[in-house]
């Protein structure tokens, strides 16, 4: 038995007059119109008890899109419960069954569903039509697909087996249950967290964030579509505190499946290392955090390239990507060309609601981000060493918009090159061409991160250097390209030091840690 090579979901253009962009429009438009309520779904159950809370699209907020029920403490028991109950049919179940499911969901994401997760992205994230389809179907159809393979290449790893012996390596879940803890950026993350773990047999706490919970209900609607047995993804609306209390001190708890901020996963995994005695076993832990993504250019770099990957790798969704370039290096020799190019380009970029397709840049998730952000923007317009080049402008009257900023520092360790800022500013620094060599040495002492980086050259020999000089700054590194963009099968995602224990979204590596292997030998 082997399952067709996994193929990237090709992405559609939307192009004008285009059919998809088309049906894309209607549903968005049907979506608006409507109220919808979203509830928790716990061993199956819809639960619509409790706190209503409004969602409202980050560049519409007077708007109503619906409403979810937020839970407490029992919704948190009762997740425990259901994913109990639901493990030993779930673990049990032929692994080729438990695939078929997942390759089910993206066939549905990428055919009937595919408008109606990209309009909750869209309307619930502020995402234009490009960057939803890259993420919540491309992307979330390539790790279940790609995710499927990987699953068969580590079931199929065994032992050697010496005559009169037979040796075996079953790939049994954790003992316990799984709290995926997802973020609002990608919509492919929210849906691989749970899954990923789910495929090995595991039954899943998912807790989303708050900003994301419009588009959560579609993918939760998709797994049960697929048939997903009831219990074995449970979607948990509460508070953080209010669920990793009960969670993190049960006997059950096996794993966490995390992407968010360094500051949470840290203060989870201190909580976790005090109860580390309550756990039948060592959890499993995984994590993506913070970033402060780089861009170096060498004097050999191609202008109009670096200005573009600058551009996009800072801009796109708003910098609200973990792998955003939120720094960049330039040489002074170049800087006059990137400049005039970068800031062109800034120009260029039409800003509002991603209902319009004309707009590049939209809305910053909510009003925590966008005050967050705008202080680090009178930052860099007070401070006497920095300028604002391009951008700078912000008004939440309507949506949370933020102009895509470029600032030029003349401090190599100003604040704006240390702190993530998760929104569209890039921080540049001019160095002489003549200080290239100390460049590296900058880029790692810079910030404890280490998730995405890029490196502009066109000199070989420049290139092989920087890539062993910045070995341990980025987990995913790029050449003349923009650090942002990883695809599953292609670049598998993650990063070491503060941004995260590098365990690869979308790989064998990844799928590894949600199995506790039994080494099985038996003479005949
Ligand atoms: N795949 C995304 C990127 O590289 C991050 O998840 O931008």
């Amino acid at each position: 038995f082997q399952l067709p090579k996994a193929k990237n979901e090709p992405v559609l253009s939307y192009a004008p007059g285009s059919p998809e962009k088309a049906a894309l429009k209607a549903k968005m438009a049907e979506m608006k119109g409507q109220t919808i309520e979203i509830p928790q779904t716990i061993g199956g159950k819809k639960i619509m008890e409790g706190e209503k809370i409004a969602i409202r699209p980050p560049h519409d907020h007077k708007h109503i899109l619906g409403y979810y029920y937020k839970g407490g403490s029992q919704h948190v028991q009762m997740a425990i419960d259901a994913a109990a109950a639901a493990k030993p049919a779930w673990e049990a179940m032929p692994w080729e069954e438990r695939a078929a499911i997942f390759l089910k969901a993206a066939d549905l994401l990428a055919g009937p569903y595919r408008a109606k997760m990209n309009a909750a992205t869209m309307l619930g994230q502020s995402k234009n039509a490009y960057q939803a389809e890259i993420d919540c179907v491309a992307e979330l159809c390539d790790f279940y697909r790609f995710n499927a393979e990987y699953m068969i290449q580590i079931y199929s790893e065994q032992p050697q087996s010496p005559a009169l012996t037979w040796n075996r390596m079953e790939y049994r879940a954790l003992e316990g249950f799984v709290f995926a803890i997802t973020p609002f950026n990608f919509t492919s993350i929210a849906g691989n967290l749970p899954a990923a773990p789910a495929l090995m047999g595991n039954t899943v706490i998912w807790k989303p964030a708050e900003t994301q919970i419009y588009s959560a209900a579609v993918i939760m609607e998709i797994f049960e579509a697929a048939g997903l047995p009831a219990g074995v993804i449970n979607l948990l609306l509460v508070d953080g505190p209010i669920a990793g209390d009960l969670i993190f001190s049960h006997p059950d708890f096996a794993g966490l499946h995390f992407t968010g901020s360094t500051k949470v996963f840290q203060g989870m995994w201190t909580t976790i290392g005090k109860n580390i005695a309550k756990y039948k076993s060592y959890p499993r832990i995984v994590g993506e955090t913070g970033g402060k993504d780089f861009i170096l250019a060498h004097p050999s770099a191609n202008p109009t390239a670096l200005a573009v990957a600058m551009v996009r790798g800072a801009f796109e969704y708003q910098g609200q990507k973990c792998s955003a370039a939120s720094r960049a290096y330039v040489p002074s020799s170049i800087w006059p060309a990137v400049k005039e190019k970068a800031v062109a380009l800034v120009k260029d970029m039409k800003m509002g609601s991603p209902e319009d397709f004309r707009n590049f840049i939209n809305a910053v998730i909510d009003e925590r981000a966008f005050d967050k952000i705008t202080n680090y923007i009178v930052l860099a317009r007070d401070a006497k060493d920095a300028e604002i080049i391009a951008g700078g402008k912000y008004d939440k009257t309507k949506g949370y918009f933020i102009e895509p900023t470029l600032v030029v520092v003349t401090d190599p360790k100003h604040r704006l090159l240390q702190e993530e800022i998760f929104g569209p500013v890039l921080t540049i620094y001019v160095y002489e061409d003549a200080q290239f060599d100390e460049m590296p040495a900058l880029v790692n002492s810079t910030s404890p991160y280490a998730l995405t980086g890029a490196i502009f050259a066109q000199d070989r020999g420049v290139i092989h250097a920087l890539s062993n000089a910045l070995r341990h700054s980025a987990g995913n590194f790029y050449i003349n390209d923009k650090p942002t963009g990883a695809v599953v099968g292609q670049q598998p995602f993650g990063g070491a030091r503060a941004s995260g224990t590098n365990d690869k979204a979308g790989s064998v590596w990844n799928l590894l840690r949600w199995v506790s292997p039994r080494a099985m030998k038996e003479n005949f």
